[in-house]
């Protein structure tokens, strides 16, 4: 398979780490220097699935496809106001499309994992044309008041059109359980029968924990790919890394030893907007001519799980 399209939508609300230190006990010249975040876009009177969808029909657009040849839609989020129906329900509503769909939960890594998922389709035969859209509102998850975690996020969706193709190289999907270091939790309906305690949680994480995680992850996924594809490090053109701290994102450069200009973000503008980072890079790089036909794109995403994963695509 191979990327023929990418599209993507952001809230226009957006938050300076000055308007954050206006509530909370935090700065500027805490949060840049240790995250390299200046901004992030925060969803105000949008819903989002409005933004999904408009994700969505950019990326059609950029294909040259209409809704009706696509053959599945996979929607990688976290939360969002449904429990029920799936996101990608609304969506298919949304763009007008008739074909099955498929919502998954894979955290910060759900673009690869929905790169993977619809590769196994391809392989199978059953499709043609794959819409993945990756939508997340990280922003209703944190809370607040918790200067740990909120200053970190922002929301947004960004979306991709899949066909066939020989465009993705490889792809490596890890998970390894560790459920405490980043995690939310919230309360059910009640029922009569409920015996046990149960409550709510904001999104906890320990940072430093995450932080090694990520790294270590992320370049382990990587290498792995390029060793598998008997590729050096200096064969690829543009590492879209996952945008959650451009420390993490330098740890990574300095580990495969690449010089930064092949290392697009906009992590300083967005923050880290979950699973909607590595397909809104994309969709800004495509957009801004960067990426070239026959151009080496290594992905690589981590996440709350742990789980990570790496795709090398030719462009
Ligand atoms: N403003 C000001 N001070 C803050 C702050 C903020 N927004 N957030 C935390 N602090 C304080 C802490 O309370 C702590 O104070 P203390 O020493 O008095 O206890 C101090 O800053 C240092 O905190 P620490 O956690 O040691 O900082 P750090 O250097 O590890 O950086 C992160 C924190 C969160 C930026 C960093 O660990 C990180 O980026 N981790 C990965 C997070 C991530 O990517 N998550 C998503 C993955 S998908």
């Amino acid at each position: 398979m191979k990327i023929i399209g990418t599209g993507s939508e952001l809230p226009k609300k957006i938050v300076t780490n000055d308007m954050l230190s206006e509530f909370l006990d935090t700065s500027d010249a805490w949060i840049y220097p240790r995250t390299g975040i200046r901004q992030r876009h925060v969803i105000s009177d949008e819903k989002l699935e409005d933004l999904a969808i408009s994700a969505a029909k950019k990326a059609l657009d950029n294909a040259g496809i209409q809704a009706e040849d696509l053959d599945y839609i996979i929607c990688s989020n976290v939360v969002n106001e449904y429990i029920t129906p799936s996101l990608s329900c609304i969506i298919q509503g949304g763009i007008g499309a008739t074909c099955p769909c498929l919502d998954i939960n894979c955290a910060c890594a759900g673009f690869i994992y929905a790169l993977d998922v619809a590769d196994s389709h391809f392989k199978s035969g059953k499709v043609k044309n794959v819409l993945i859209v990756c939508a997340e509102e990280p922003s209703r998850m944190t809370s607040w008041k918790d200067r740990n975690v909120c200053v970190l996020f922002g929301d947004g969706a960004g979306a991709a059109v899949v066909s066939e193709g020989e465009g993705v190289k490889g792809i490596k999907l890890s998970a390894a359980s560790s459920t405490d270091k980043l995690y939310q939790i919230r309360t059910l309906e009640p029922t009569p029968y409920i015996t046990k305690e149960e409550h709510s949680e904001s999104l906890q994480m320990k940072g430093q924990d995450v932080f090694k995680f990520a790294v270590k992850a992320s370049s382990g996924d990587i290498k792995y790919l390029l060793d598998t594809l008997g590729m050096s490090a200096d064969e690829v053109d543009h590492y879209l890394l996952h945008q959650a701290n451009i420390r993490i994102i330098n740890s990574i450069k300095d580990f495969l030893g690449q010089p930064e200009d092949k290392f697009p973000t906009n992590v300083e503008n967005h923050g880290n907007s979950s699973s909607a980072s590595c397909p809104i890079l994309l969709d800004e790089c495509n957009r801004k001519g960067l990426l070239k036909k026959g151009d080496i794109l290594a992905l690589s995403a981590f996440g709350a799980g742990f789980i990570s994963g790496a795709a090398i695509i030719e462009w």
